[in-house]
């Protein structure tokens, strides 16, 4: 394909926040979410804002008639990054390969592909996702376990829904999870009960983990729970939380666990129990190089894949390709300030990613549910 006109607009994520959309060659369009619990080494959503960079592309750039093929022809978009920064450089480079697939970016990529991934779920949260007092844990995730997502997608919102009316619970995070009355560790004995005797998701078993977003209490010294038991907070040292960690993956099964110590404690997280998925998101923020340093320093099972913590599609794959020839698991994810782009979902089936944790509600998070649901259907 040639780039004969792109053009670039301002809209507003779930958030209410600015956001850029793309459209190549008046049909093909694409856009980029934003984050709030967001990691230290993230580039740059923007280099300047929104309004800049769409600027820059409707007026500056020089992007009509370049030609794009294959998927490495999009790396010609990655010099673009100190003008526009990472998710003005995503949103176009998503918007090509839509054009070069015609919409079918998974088949583009990967045709032979048969692999769904599984989703994780946030259905009950707190931390950076909402003003209101909650928990300090920013996500309490389920993982269902059936083989189709279409099933998985019902257990989920069957449980979502279930959560809701039995705790009475009216407000939601930015993500679209339950924001709780109690404690954290009042929401992990609640969920695990629920979990071990729940009715009516069609026989699926279903597990839980969390997302601590451990940065976001983390004050230097101290990890400051707002209430971590019957209504008292608390501030654990790091010895603390490692501990308190392991402890909750033994008594409440946990599955998984993303960032349980702050992003820059590769050592905490290597004494993170191994044997449940200890995955890594501010601490390697889809980034090669800290990749490397938290396989060294033997940090992490599992991680995180946002491409605009990296800001370059072409870069992101890099890292998924490292991380599966090192046996990290990779589980690619929206963020808290999501569009309606669905391309996570496309990606995962290309590059045969196990896990995307995409939420279960609100329609930013139900269409790249939706997405996979089609593709699925089609294999
Ligand atoms: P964010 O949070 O999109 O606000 O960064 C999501 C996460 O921490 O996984
Ligand atoms: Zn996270």
């Amino acid at each position: 394909m040639i780039i004969k006109e792109v053009k670039a607009r301002k809209i507003l994520n779930s958030r209410k926040e600015p956001a850029i959309e793309v459209t190549i060659n008046s049909k093909y369009s694409a856009s980029a979410p934003s984050g709030a619990s967001t990691g230290t080494h993230e580039v740059k959503a923007f280099a300047k804002d929104v309004n800049d960079s769409c600027f820059y592309i409707n007026h500056k750039a020089t992007l009509k008639g370049l030609k794009f093929n294959t998927f490495e022809d999009l790396e010609q978009i990655d010099s673009l990054m100190p003008k526009l920064g990472g998710n003005a450089v995503l949103a176009i480079q998503y918007a090509i390969m839509r054009e070069m697939s015609d919409n079918e970016v998974w088949k583009f990529l990967n045709p032979h592909s048969r692999s769904i991934p599984m989703p994780l779920g946030n259905v009950i949260g707190g931390g950076k996702h909402t003003k209101r007092h909650s928990t300090s844990i920013q996500e309490f995730l389920l993982m269902p376990r059936a083989l189709s997502i279409r099933d998985n997608i019902e257990a989920m919102r069957i449980i979502h829904e279930k959560i809701g009316k039995e705790l009475k619970l009216r407000e939601m995070t930015d993500e679209g999870a339950w924001i709780p009355n109690g404690s954290d560790k009042a929401v992990l004995e609640y969920l695990h009960k629920l979990l071990s005797n729940i009715e009516n998701t069609n026989g699926i078993k279903v597990n839980f983990g969390v997302d601590m977003a451990a940065s976001s209490f983390w004050d230097g010294k101290h990890y400051n729970y707002r209430n971590l038991l019957n209504g008292k907070a608390a501030k654990l040292t790091s010895k603390q939380q490692i501990e308190f960690v392991n402890l909750i993956i033994k008594e409440h099964f946990l599955c998984y666990v993303e960032d349980p110590l702050n992003e820059e404690d590769f050592d905490g997280f290597s004494k993170i129990r191994q044997t449940t998925l200890v995955c890594g998101d501010d601490l390697v923020t889809t980034n090669l190089e800290r990749l490397k340093e938290a396989l060294k320093r033997k940090a992490i099972n599992c991680m995180i894949i946002k491409p605009n913590q990296i800001g370059s599609i072409i870069q992101a794959k890099k890292v998924v390709d490292f991380a599966k020839a090192n046996d990290i698991i990779t589980v690619i994810s929206h963020r808290s300030g999501e569009t309606m782009d669905t391309m996570i979902a496309d990606l995962a089936v290309a590059w045969e990613i196990p896990y995307i944790k995409t939420g279960i509600h609100g329609k930013e998070r139900e269409c790249k549910l939706q997405r996979l649901a089609d593709i699925e259907a089609v294999l």
